[in-house]
């Protein structure tokens, strides 16, 4: 059984798709805690109506990555099983970036999901990015986080069509459709133990 952490840090869309994936699919996944550096994340409330355990650790004033603000979240994986040797770290709009320390420390354990198709247009509003820059495709991507941003090995990653009208708005609300359903499938098949990292490569068998 997977112990599996969502961190968020607003809407929790994702967190929402991976729960509700989890109970109909019957994953061998345990998901034990939902944390928030953000008290008024909507996403906490959503968690708990799903009926699982929620804590926030607020990170304002916190600039950049921390470790000392990660080795809050730590303590709190820790307290509640998820470890790197069970656990599983899902960023899902978590807004921060993670320090190096935490990032070694669930290496291979952490798992991200971005607005864009990886490598392109990385960081902040991808979206509005990949509009500007003109592209006819875009999408998200699913991948474990290592310590570059958005750099991590590929795991899955789902293509949409950019039409000549789209704006942020609409470009993401397509993407966001996508990204409810590869994150929940990246989970079930890290579960299920059917992912290999092999250098750059996340391998799925
Ligand atoms: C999602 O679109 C996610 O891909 C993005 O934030 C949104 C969170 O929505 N993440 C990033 O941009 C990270 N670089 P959600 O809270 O409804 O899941």
């Amino acid at each position: 059984m997977t112990n599996l952490a969502i961190l968020i840090s607003g809407r929790g869309s994702n967190m929402e798709a991976i729960l509700k994936s989890i109970k109909k699919n019957k994953m061998p996944v345990k998901p034990v805690i939902v944390i928030s550096n953000k008290p008024d994340a909507k996403g906490v409330k959503i968690a708990q109506k799903l009926g699982v355990k929620t804590e926030v650790i607020e990170s304002m004033g916190v600039k950049g990555a921390s470790w000392d603000y990660d080795r809050k979240i730590i303590s709190v994986l820790e307290k509640n099983w998820v470890t790197p040797k069970n656990g599983l770290v899902c960023l899902a709009g978590f807004m921060r970036i993670m320090s190096p320390e935490f990032i070694r420390h669930f290496k291979g354990r952490i798992m991200n999901i971005h607005p864009a198709i990886l490598p392109s247009f990385p960081g902040l509003h991808s979206q509005k990015q990949a509009i500007d820059y003109g592209v006819m495709y875009s999408g998200c991507t699913v991948h474990f986080a290592d310590e570059g941003i958005d750099s991590g090995p590929i795991i899955l990653q789902a293509v949409v069509k950019v039409k000549n009208d789209d704006t942020e708005e609409t470009l993401s609300r397509r993407i966001l459709a996508k990204e409810h359903k590869i994150y929940p499938e990246a989970v079930r098949l890290f579960a299920l133990g059917k992912i290999k990292i092999v250098g750059r490569k996340a391998i799925i068998s």
